[in-house]
């Protein structure tokens, strides 16, 4: 396979090192680079052992009518994924974002939406059966205050699609683990109690959820405590909950100089620290891995740089400061 110029030193790759001590270390992943981007592909498949869909297993681009699903590109990057041994974290079924417009602005009963949802959920767990090891089944479902966040789902089907989707992807695939997946869940903030607490009461009730996923979108000025993330894996283990990161990015100003780049690459290495340290916590997934392609900038202005790799594919500070610590031989 051809290597981007430049693109590592000797030495072992994160996927490995990520490997000898039982890790996932993913990589959301752009579709239309998977096929365009001979580089892009190379370094992928040669650093991480794990990928998710940045976009290609939401709901619009998976039914974009009704009753007429999609899977070209998500099929793609799951082949590409087994041909390189990395699993596949699905993301995600129930969202309010990424809707297409035949659900969004028809007038559906409550009951009509929870059938929409239902076969939205049965036809994409069972067709990605065996194949999509874990799903981020309910996705951002929580307010601030700990009730459920005013979005589509809640506020046309109601309360119930949360306990219903988790069902629903169970009985699909019963071999597939179930996540929430949320932002916020790590630090000593509002939130992650609440979330906390969320899915403590999804637990109570018999709801089949296996993990939380932690999406970890962070500011290289305002890192979460490495304590407090340890800490949060440690809560959700105590409910039986295993622990994803599922999202990571450390976004800086651009353009970004040396030192805020190694101020990134601490946080990085923090949130490695804390992962590598907490038995609990079995993934690790960034979004996206060169900033080539990272949304940040599209959504944030003056913001970007916020991946490992550069956007020639050019390793930065925070790809030495993960393996540092993925190389560390003990570091509970
Ligand atoms: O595909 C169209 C393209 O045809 C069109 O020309 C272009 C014009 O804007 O839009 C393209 O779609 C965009 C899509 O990304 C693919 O690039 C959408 O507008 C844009 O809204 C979409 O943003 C994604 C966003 O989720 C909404 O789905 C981001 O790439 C993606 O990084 C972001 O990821 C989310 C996670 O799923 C959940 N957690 C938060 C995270 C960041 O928002």
């Amino acid at each position: 396979m051809h290597v981007p110029e430049g693109f590592r030193d000797a030495g072992p790759t994160l996927r490995a090192l990520a490997a000898a001590r039982g890790l996932r270390i993913g990589a959301a992943v752009n579709v239309q680079a998977l096929r365009d981007d001979a580089d892009y592909r190379a370094v992928l498949a040669a650093e991480f052992n794990a990928v998710t869909a940045e976009n290609a297993m939401k709901f619009a681009p998976f039914q974009p009518e009704r009753g007429i699903f999609r899977f070209d590109d998500a099929d793609e990057l799951v082949s590409f994924a087994e041909a390189h041994g990395m699993t596949v974290r699905g993301h995600t079924l129930a969202w309010h974002e990424t809707l297409p417009s035949w659900l969004t602005e028809a007038d559906h009963t409550p009951g009509e939406l929870l059938d929409i949802l239902h076969t939205h959920i049965q036809t994409v767990v069972d067709h990605f059966r065996g194949r999509v090891f874990a799903w981020d089944v309910v996705n951002e479902a929580v307010a601030e205050d700990g009730s459920y966040r005013d979005t589509f789902w809640h506020r046309h089907a109601g309360p119930r699609f949360v306990d219903l989707a988790f069902q629903w992807a169970r009985e699909a695939d019963p071999d597939a683990r179930l996540f929430y997946n949320d932002f916020q869940g790590e630090g000593s903030g509002h939130r992650a109690k609440t979330i906390y607490r969320f899915v403590k009461r999804l637990r109570a009730r018999g709801v089949p959820i296996d993990g939380v996923g932690l999406q970890m979108h962070l500011r290289a000025d305002r890192p979460p405590n490495r304590r407090h993330i340890v800490r949060a894996v440690k809560r959700f283990a105590s409910l039986g909950l295993e622990t994803h990161i599922t999202e990571l990015d450390v976004r800086v100003p651009v353009p970004a100089d040396w030192l805020v780049l190694d101020r990134q690459a601490s946080v990085y290495g923090d949130v490695f620290s804390a992962a590598t340290a907490s038995p609990g916590c079995t993934n690790v997934v960034l979004w996206g891995f060169t900033d080539r392609y990272s949304w940040i900038p599209h959504r944030f202005e003056d913001w970007g740089a916020a991946l490992p790799f550069d956007d020639s594919y050019r390793p930065k500070p925070a790809y030495a400061a993960i393996a540092t610590e993925l190389g560390k031989r003990n570091s509970q």
